[in-house]
């Protein structure tokens, strides 16, 4: 009998992981919060619910009766997740995706395992986040501890009391769930920011994917590249702080490792326990995808190694504004360039910053060529 799959979350990230499941036989049901999302287009079935509502998380788990459930978002209750963990797999294992949703609670498990961060405090009010701004005494981002994509996200110089005051406020605006508490980290001027995606296998046999450099505004990734640059000698430590971590963590599955590199120096930053946006880029370049990786680990089918078939980049498609319908214009001109692909989420609406597609070629400059090419309407 094929394994039926329940996937939490049907985005252009769950849309990809569900080809990679069907490619492999497997029965798909994707659920989010609003219909025909990316996903839903091409799975066997799906759902329409808060996945935040334990209750109705275990009804639809229940009912469903999946042989493996997939988070692919961090808005899903992961109290009610722990729980079903005790009649279902859970992908990579709810510890992970409970202990990696919270800020906080995965930069503890770094701490504790000695692996090097950006310093670091938690403030739960107004008037504790000034006085470790002020002891930091330093450039600072302060986030919500809950949040993704870089929302309720600022940085801060240091002197700035009254900019601190309003990162406050705008972190607690913007955060996910009911614990206003925040984490104020040591700006870091790193070189380059990196993520090692790093595939923990039921075999044993941890094996990692080539370096992907990304570039984020306000904490929104605006494009990747994989191949086609060096690599200083800090790639075998980022891999053995990586094993550490994911290992801590259990379970089967992807993770995007996130470092800041500086000097040869590698900073822990943080970690999704599934594949990363940054890594889109690997359905170009690689011979088995991000998502063919999840895909194999939480099936338990071995994989010896990842290979790079090839350089290549990608620039994300963000939308202007808002609005119930749009067209994205100029795949065609996008095209004519040689190497470069396009390709579509097909999100029902856009509003300002929302990912609508993204443009790959074989560097970052022919990505951004192409990336020109194409408008919003
Ligand atoms: N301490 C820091 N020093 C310098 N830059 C930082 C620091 N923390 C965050 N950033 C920048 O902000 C980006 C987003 O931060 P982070 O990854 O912590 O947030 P996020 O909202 O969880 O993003 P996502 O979950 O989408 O990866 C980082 O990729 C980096 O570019
Ligand atoms: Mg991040």
């Amino acid at each position: 009998m094929n394994k039926k799959i329940m996937l939490l979350g049907s985005g252009e990230l769950g849309r990809e992981l569900t080809i990679s499941l069907k490619r492999l036989g497997c029965y798909v049901v994707a659920c989010d919060r609003y219909a025909r999302a990316p996903a839903m287009q091409v799975a066997d079935e799906f759902r329409v619910f808060d996945m935040l509502d334990g209750q109705l998380l275990d009804q639809h788990v229940k009912e469903l009766n999946p042989h493996i459930i997939v988070p692919e978002i961090e808005a899903i209750n992961t109290d009610m997740l722990m729980e079903l963990e005790e009649e279902f797999v859970v992908v990579p294992s709810a510890r992970a995706v409970s202990l990696t949703m919270n800020r906080d609670r995965i930069r503890d498990r770094a701490y504790e395992l000695g692996l090097p961060t950006a310093r670091f405090a938690y403030a739960e009010n107004l008037e504790e986040l000034l006085a470790c701004y002020e002891r930091m005494d330093c450039k600072v981002v302060i986030k919500p501890v809950m949040s993704s994509s870089g929302k309720g996200q600022s940085v801060v110089h240091a002197g700035r009391r009254q900019d601190a005051a309003q990162a406050w406020h705008d972190a607690v605006g913007n955060m996910r769930g009911d614990r206003a508490k925040v984490i104020i980290e040591e700006f870091i001027e790193f070189d380059d920011e990196i993520t090692l995606l790093t595939i923990r296998q039921k075999n044993g046999h941890t094996i990692f994917c080539p370096v992907i450099k990304h570039e984020q505004v306000h904490g929104d990734f605006k494009n990747s590249q994989q191949g086609g640059f060096a690599i200083g000698g800090w790639e075998q430590k980022a891999q053995a702080m990586a094993k550490l971590i994911t290992d801590d963590l259990g379970g089967f599955g992807l993770f995007g490792v996130e470092f800041f590199i500086r000097n040869d120096e590698v900073i822990f930053s943080e970690l999704s326990p599934r594949p990363h946006d940054t890594g889109l880029v690997t359905l170009y370049t690689q011979d088995l995808s991000e998502f063919d990786l999840h895909a194999r680990a939480m099936l338990h089918i071995p994989v010896a190694s990842v290979s790079l078939m090839r350089s290549g980049a990608c620039c994300t498609i963000n939308a202007h504004h808002a609005a119930d319908d749009y067209e994205i214009m100029g795949l065609d001109q996008a095209e004519q360039i040689l190497s470069v692909q396009v390709m579509l989420f097909d999100k029902p609406n856009c509003y300002p910053n929302r990912r609508l597609g993204i443009v790959f070629g074989s560097s970052l400059e022919v990505a951004r060529e192409g990336h020109a090419k194409i408008s919003i309407q």
